[in-house]
């Protein structure tokens, strides 16, 4: 959501900055812009796609070593050229560019429309500059000093970039709950609201952190907090090539993802889990062990595809650890004073590490004395960092909108934990904790089997391609998978969606089915197995069209489907973890086939860093 790129240096900025906007689309995005300086502020934006800005800029002054690039998901405003960023100050001597919310906005729109501040866009954004312009004015300060005191003023979130006319080598840069990272060259440096923009210039980054503000020059980098004190930039190496970021020969991002799978699970498990020798490795949990072995409760919160891992993980944590697991939205947990006890686990699940309800959940839980446990795939991201402890999935940068590597990765680290929690508190016996290791163990390669038939999912989506709506039913540890599988299809395909615990299906979704409704099973074989074969026939007796996703051999629900996938066997803990790709697999290839940028859908974001 909203993607920032800055750059001062030696090299010519705009197309350094303009391929750090690309790297970002996959925030998601309606309109793109960049601005240069070059004798004067230079600003092209544009509605669309960075591509159309390109197109758009063919044959413009583009000269420049300086230049700050947005990518806007419209929140004040809709997309248009005018709402676009960057915008300019009214007496045109400043562009800013921002990723956030000011809440306050209206009021201090009030002011500046008293003082005779005309408008240009319906942005909260447009509000901020011409506030920063006012106070550096009136107060004959440079841009530094004026930002420092409009940000005191100011409430929301924000990641800004500044650029000043009369300072030609300066961007002045500030967070607070949207991300920021610099990266240090020599002679230049890279801002971005992740570090793929400068990849391949640059290994050493510094994560801002909230409430800092960032004066960054060719050959100096300048941290300060808002009181004016100086910080220490701490330097970071990035452990990421760029091939994890391009498309590696696969059609689409996403494709590539759900394929990256068996490795992205493998690396995940890679030097914690090791089957034969028993053990679970996972520093985060051991520093932590007295506070979960004692926790009278865990909270999960999670948004999105991360809360239906927190799901399954409270299937697992409950059986394996015997503690009382609660999944929330993070969303309404943050608002709705929640009972949070000192000693309480809070464990916080994010792919970005930047969703920004998840985030303010738990600053608010920490404050109320819980531990904060985050399950996180981006390194050095905020979540990572305001956590207590917590545990990486490794699954590498993901790009595609749609969670799908992450989310395995997820659900891998939350199996790990629970097992090594449950090993602490003696609340599994030996027998069952070693062959859940092997199981563990085994999930890569079954991913990869699974994988070998994709082309099955593909021909069942182009039988279904023409569905209006669809049910996901599953039970147990797959009722998770069913939500998510229905959630993955509305996302990338724009097809109707629902999931539901399978018993579920008769207190209402039933009155929905006819012989044009798809209903997608998670039924592989586990204890529900009976019960769900009697949800099938329910649905049967109604003339639905059941896809069921199986265990190899399953020639009972076979023989009921009207179409199956089968996937390798395994227990009913770890079966989730397969049970899920075939649906990625299915929203991918229905989403192709009906023509949608799956890896860009439409008004989703990749990094929600909104509330
Ligand atoms: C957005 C993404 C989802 C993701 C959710 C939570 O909606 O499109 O794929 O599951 O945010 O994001 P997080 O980064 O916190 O896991």
């Amino acid at each position: 959501m909203c993607g920032i790129v800055g750059y001062t240096g030696y090299r010519e900025a705009y197309p350094v900055v303009i391929k750090g906007l690309k790297r970002l689309e996959y925030r998601g995005y309606d309109s793109a812009g960049v601005a240069l300086l070059n004798g004067g502020l230079k600003v092209y934006k544009k509605q669309g796609r960075v591509a159309e800005l390109e197109e758009f800029i063919v044959g413009k002054d583009l000269h420049s070593h300086i230049g700050i690039g947005h990518t806007r998901w419209a929140t004040h405003g809709e997309p248009s050229d005018r709402n676009a960023h960057p915008h300019t100050s009214a007496k045109g001597k400043l562009a800013m560019i921002h990723n956030g919310i000011i809440e306050n906005y209206a009021q201090i729109k009030k002011e500046l429309l008293n003082k005779g501040y005309l408008f240009t866009s319906d942005t909260d954004t447009e509000v901020l500059l011409n506030f920063i312009e006012d106070i550096k004015v009136n107060n004959e300060c440079n841009l530094e000093e004026a930002v420092r005191i409009a940000l005191k003023r100011i409430s929301g979130a924000y990641c800004i970039l500044l650029i000043d006319e009369s300072d030609p080598e300066t961007i002045i840069a500030a967070r607070k709950g949207s991300p920021l990272v610099i990266g240090v060259g020599k002679g230049e440096h890279f801002l971005g609201s992740d570090a793929s923009p400068m990849l391949e210039y640059t290994k050493e980054v510094v994560y801002v952190n909230d409430y800092e503000l960032a004066i960054v020059r060719p050959d100096e980098l300048i941290l300060k907090n808002l009181g004016n004190e100086k910080i220490t930039p701490f330097v970071t190496k990035l452990d990421m090539e760029l091939a994890a970021i391009e498309k590696g020969g696969y059609d689409h991002f996403m494709l590539k993802e759900i394929f990256e799978q068996p490795s992205s699970i493998h690396d995940c498990l890679r030097g914690r889990l090791d089957a034969s020798a028993g053990t679970i490795t996972m520093s985060g949990i051991e520093q932590n062990i007295e506070a979960f072995k004692s926790a009278s409760r865990i909270i999960i919160v999670a948004c999105g595809t991360s809360w239906h891992a927190g799901l399954v993980a409270e299937y697992i944590i409950e059986e394996l650890c015997r503690i009382p697991v609660e999944v929330e939205y993070a969303s309404e947990f943050r608002y709705r004073n929640p009972v949070v006890n000192k000693g309480d686990i809070i464990i916080a699940i994010s792919q970005s590490g930047e969703t920004a309800d998840t985030l303010v959940a738990i600053e608010r839980a920490k404050e109320q004395g819980a531990i904060i446990f985050g399950i996180v795939n981006a390194v050095g991201s905020s979540i990572a960092r305001i956590s207590n402890g917590g545990a990486y999935t490794h699954a590498g940068p993901e790009i595609g909108v749609a969670s799908t590597k992450a989310f395995t990765g997820q659900l891998a680290v939350l199996t790990m934990m629970a097992l090594k929690i449950a090993k602490k508190k003696s609340s599994i016996t030996d027998e069952r904790y070693t062959q859940l290791l092997f199981e563990l163990e085994a999930v890569p390669e079954k991913v990869d089997a699974l994988l070998k038939n994709a082309g099955k999912i593909k021909a069942i989506a182009e039988k279904y391609k023409d569905a209006t709506d669809a049910l996901f039913l599953g039970r147990g540890y797959n009722f998770p998978i069913a939500l998510e599988g229905a959630l993955k299809l509305k996302e990338i395909s724009y097809i109707h969606a629902e999931g539901y615990p399978a018993a579920e299906m008769k207190h209402g979704p039933i009155a929905l089915v006819t012989d044009t409704l798809p209903v997608v099973f998670v039924a592989t074989k586990d204890s529900y197995h009976e019960k769900i074969v009697s949800n099938i026939q329910e649905i049967k007796a109604r003339k639905g069209l059941v896809i069921a996703i199986i265990t190899e051999g399953d020639e009972v629900i076979a023989a009921l489907a009207n179409d199956v996938f089968f996937v390798p066997p395994a227990d009913e803990m770890i079966a989730p973890m397969l049970s899920c790709v075939p649906l990625q697999l299915l929203s991918y290839y229905m989403g192709i086939t009906r023509g949608v940028d799956v890896d860009k859908p439409r008004n989703l974001a990749k990094s929600v860093t909104v509330e």
